[in-house]
């Protein structure tokens, strides 16, 4: 009798550690990925999220519509309980490339050179960053996410498996942002995206809570010189061994 038991409590602590790990293995994957304005992040973080299938956040996204409905309302930005209230209020759908705010399609309207200049306050809001934050933690509940902006790997998901930091010299940048704008019919001049540029790096950095980071665990990505393509398969390279596997140095080759 002893014995049939003793099997029994063995089978069961198998067949325990055995739905652990295999929930471990088809546990949320979290892509956390950070760097300052005009690395490309937008686009290659987009493009890698499409070749995986996962689903994409773009928290900057995020910050831009909390900044147009600031300026819409005409509430003074450095007002930080005001802003924080009517951030509390907003219904932000992030639906592929568009951005909805309200139920209106701001996918354009959030780009603009005169929001870019004037999200520094709201980005320095305590109140609007931990309501955003708590937002994008919600919003990648129980997916497989790549997520894109400054916190990502530091603040929002310390405990993301794979962070990325993807940088550019600032001058690649703002070249990059001149022909992205003119792509969408904005146009802009290059010594001012570059100024802007500048502006929002410094502004991004010394920010106390949510400041443009590296995470200790994230591995940097330079894009100077590459091609697109080239970013997207260098995601690919570093992200590819964190899918169905716990650790990197125990990797499965999903390719198929
Ligand atoms: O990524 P994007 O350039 O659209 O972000 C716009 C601004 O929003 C950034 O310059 C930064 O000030 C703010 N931001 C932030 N934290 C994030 C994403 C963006 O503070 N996670």
């Amino acid at each position: 009798m002893g014995t049939c038991r003793e099997k029994f409590l063995n089978w069961s602590l198998s067949r325990l550690i055995y739905v652990q790990v295999w929930l471990w293995l088809v546990e949320q994957l979290v892509v956390a990925i950070d760097g300052p304005a005009g690395a490309g992040k937008s686009t290659a973080a987009r493009m890698i999220a499409d070749r995986l299938q996962f689903d994409f956040l773009d928290t900057g996204a995020m910050y831009r519509c909390a900044t147009l409905a600031a300026l819409r309302a005409g509430v003074e930005l450095t007002d930080q309980s005001s802003v924080a209230e009517l951030v509390r209020q907003l219904d932000i759908q992030l639906e592929g490339r568009n951005v909805w705010l309200n139920g209106e399609d701001v996918s354009l309207a959030i780009r603009t050179p005169s929001v870019s200049s004037q999200i520094g306050p709201i980005a320095d809001n305590m109140q609007v960053r931990r309501q955003l934050s708590q937002w994008q933690r919600s919003w990648a509940q129980d997916r497989h996410v790549v997520t894109e902006g400054r916190d990502q790997g530091t603040e929002v998901f310390p405990d993301a498996r794979c962070k990325i930091f993807l940088t550019a010299s600032s001058e690649e940048r703002a070249r990059r942002r001149v022909q992205e704008l003119s792509a969408q019919g904005i146009e802009a001049d290059y010594p001012g995206i570059l100024d802007q540029q500048n502006q929002r790096d410094r502004d991004d950095a010394r920010r106390e809570f949510g400041g443009l980071r590296k995470a200790a665990d994230a591995v940097e990505v330079v894009t100077d010189g590459m091609t697109l393509e080239q970013v997207v398969d260098r995601l690919e390279t570093i992200i590819r061994p964190w899918i169905s596997t716990p650790s990197p140095e125990c990797q499965l080759d999903v390719r198929s």
